[in-house]
């Protein structure tokens, strides 16, 4: 596969695929297990994983990279075959986290910023040459009654800008993901607000990029959707997410952007997979849009498989039908009766 980093990134997005987020930390990893009753060892977090990069339609058909974290880059599946090595074969490019985590943004209450810059340059180097050819940097934005911040978006836009300029320097495509998170405690986290604090994150955040000198070409923006809260207490239509996130990309990605891959962010996977294919069937837009899952890609996987070795199989079944629903978002095919055909 070619090195540059505007063809690196066209094959993160490239069209009818999405990337797999499969980066959960050592922390994040135990909580999804904890919900399976499944202890988080580092045998049970690599048969896991191998469950899912091994299952090679989805993987082969729908899948364009994969996020892991450190453990899982350097990990080998339980014949001795690298991880990097099996998600290669299967034509997609493997992808590396980060950043070390949000934490406590000093004197800004619930606010967080995301660390991780030390040390990165050659971190970076050390991935590259474990074959990662992506990466992921993840900020997240707190919805409340007084916040954001500015303090709060603008340390975030410009750690992740820094980041991203790093990872340009190493031959590496940096997934810059500015996260507005939807599971806030105030009723006033509603669509519109979204909608506001999205295009203001979003708008600093290019900004920002522009003076670290990254190049458009070479990155692939990971946003929300436009969504209400979940405590809000509304409910939006497919269309109304659809619309708003769409004008707030237009309004704020330039076009040389060759992709956009949203997270999923607590929504159901149904719902991330029917929005996704709202935008991709109902507008013309200058990037391709797809999906860069953890949960909506996961989560019915993780139940079907319990950690148990006879459970594998089913757990593939799982991933490959989430993996087809949103490989056919991607390009706006996706239909509500497909779900049930299964
Ligand atoms: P979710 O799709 O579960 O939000 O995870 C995507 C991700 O990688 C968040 O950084």
């Amino acid at each position: 596969m070619s090195e540059r980093l505007e063809d690196i990134a066209r094959a993160m997005v490239a069209r009818g695929k999405g990337i797999l987020a499969a980066d959960e930390s050592t922390g994040t990893i135990k909580k999804r297990f904890d919900s399976i009753n499944v202890e988080s060892t580092e045998d049970n977090r690599r048969d896991y994983r191998e469950m899912l990069f091994r299952a090679d339609e989805a993987m082969s058909n729908c899948i364009s990279g994969v996020i892991l974290f450190e453990e899982t880059l350097f990990q080998k599946a339980k014949d001795g075959t690298p991880f990097v090595d099996i998600i290669k074969a299967a034509g997609a490019v493997p992808g590396i986290k980060v950043d070390k985590g949000a934490q406590a943004l000093s004197g800004a209450g619930i606010e967080k910023v995301t660390e991780g810059l030390d040390g990165l340059r050659d971190r970076l180097k050390k991935y590259h040459d474990a074959g990662a050819r992506f990466a992921k940097w993840r900020a997240v934005i707190t919805i409340s009654a007084t916040t954001p911040s500015h303090n709060c978006i603008h340390a975030n836009a410009h750690a992740l800008a820094r980041y991203a300029a790093l990872c340009q320097e190493t031959g590496i495509v940096p997934i810059v993901e500015p996260e507005v998170l939807m599971d806030g405690e105030h009723s006033t986290h509603t669509i519109e607000r979204c909608e506001e604090v999205t295009t203001w994150a979003l708008k600093e955040q290019f900004q920002e990029l522009y003076y670290a000198g990254v190049s458009m070409e070479g990155m692939v923006l990971k946003p929300n959707m436009i969504v209400p809260g979940q405590k809000s207490g509304q409910k939006a239509s497919v269309e109304e997410v659809a619309e708003r996130t769409v004008r707030v990309l237009k309004n704020c990605v330039p076009a040389a952007v060759p992709g956009i891959a949203f997270l999923s962010g607590g929504q159901s996977d149904e719902e991330a997979t029917a929005h996704l294919s709202a935008m991709n069937a109902a507008y013309d837009l200058p990037w391709n849009l797809t999906f860069s899952y953890g949960r909506a890609l996961q989560a019915a996987a993780l139940k079907a498989w319990l950690g148990k070795p006879e459970n594998v199989a089913a757990g593939q079944r799982a991933f490959t039908h989430r993996a087809r629903m949103n490989a056919l978002a991607a390009t706006g095919e996706w239909k509500a009766d497909l779900e049930k055909a299964a």
